[in-house]
């Protein structure tokens, strides 16, 4: 089943891109929205509960701020603790983010499992970043962050990761923006791609379901057809959007 969620200010939020760790509203705002957007995927079944720990989102926070080099960010506050707060509540042992440019996607997800706002062990978490330099940086900032590595940036095709990884991928998270000919419409590939990997009840998360809506209307269809995934919403707290479904 296709739901909205929708915050009543979704379109007058907004961040500056190249100063992400500035505060844009108070703090209760922002833990009240990414509230009612997890019950909103407790409604719908693709998460059991709505609980995550906001002291270790204000950890990991802190710690990005610190100690990673990001040139810009479309990722919003709200996002960031939305996207922590998934990993924190499904806890994937295996998760891909694809198209992780400097790194900040995918530490927003990872963060659950590794450095200070970690809430829990995870076997195999991967960032997948195209351009090779982006995708140094990005490794150098997560290394910062996970000594462990468990948490790691290949500079690769997300789409040939995800065909040669053995799974189960329990998150799998879409950024990528593609080459001229695919653009946004890769992660219809990257999904078909993991599809069989990905056990019932894991989750899909893909970003700029509202800004990029156009360019990924073939992807939105397939997930929000029922024959395919068995719940999906869209997440409308920032202009960006996040599309989360459950297979
Ligand atoms: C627009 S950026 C995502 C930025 C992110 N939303 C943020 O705010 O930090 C998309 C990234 O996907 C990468 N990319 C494009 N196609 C890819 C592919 N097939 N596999 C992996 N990465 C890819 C691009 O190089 C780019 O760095």
């Amino acid at each position: 089943m296709f739901t909205e969620y929708r915050a009543g200010d979704w379109d007058s939020y907004r961040m500056d891109y190249h100063n992400p760790h500035q505060a844009v509203e108070p703090l209760g705002q922002e833990i009240a929205v990414v509230s009612k957007a997890l019950e909103a995927l407790v409604a719908a079944g693709i998460l059991p509960h709505a609980d995550y720990d906001h002291d270790k989102l204000l950890e990991h926070r802190q710690a990005v701020a610190e100690r990673f080099e990001i040139p810009w960010t479309a990722i919003t506050p709200r996002m960031q603790r939305l996207l922590y707060a998934i990993n924190a509540i499904k806890q994937p042992q295996v998760m891909i983010a694809a198209g992780v440019f400097c790194g900040n996607t995918f530490i927003s997800n990872a963060g659950a499992a590794v450095g200070p706002g970690a809430c829990y062990e995870a076997k195999d978490l991967v960032g997948v970043e195209i351009k090779p330099e982006e995708a140094e940086r990005a490794e150098r900032n997560v290394r910062r962050l996970d000594p462990t590595g468990i948490a790691r940036v290949l500079a690769a095709d997300a789409v040939d990761v995800v065909r040669e990884h053995p799974g189960p991928i329990e998150v799998l998270y879409l950024d990528a923006d593609g080459d001229a000919a695919r653009g946004k419409g890769i992660y219809l590939d990257i999904l078909q791609t993991a599809w069989d990997k990905m056990p019932a009840g894991s989750i899909v998360l893909a970003h700029n379901s509202v800004n990029c809506a156009e360019r990924l209307q073939h992807y939105l269809a397939w997930v929000r057809n029922p024959a395919n995934c068995r719940a999906s919403v869209n997440v409308i707290i920032d202009g960006e959007g996040l599309e989360v479904s459950a297979k």
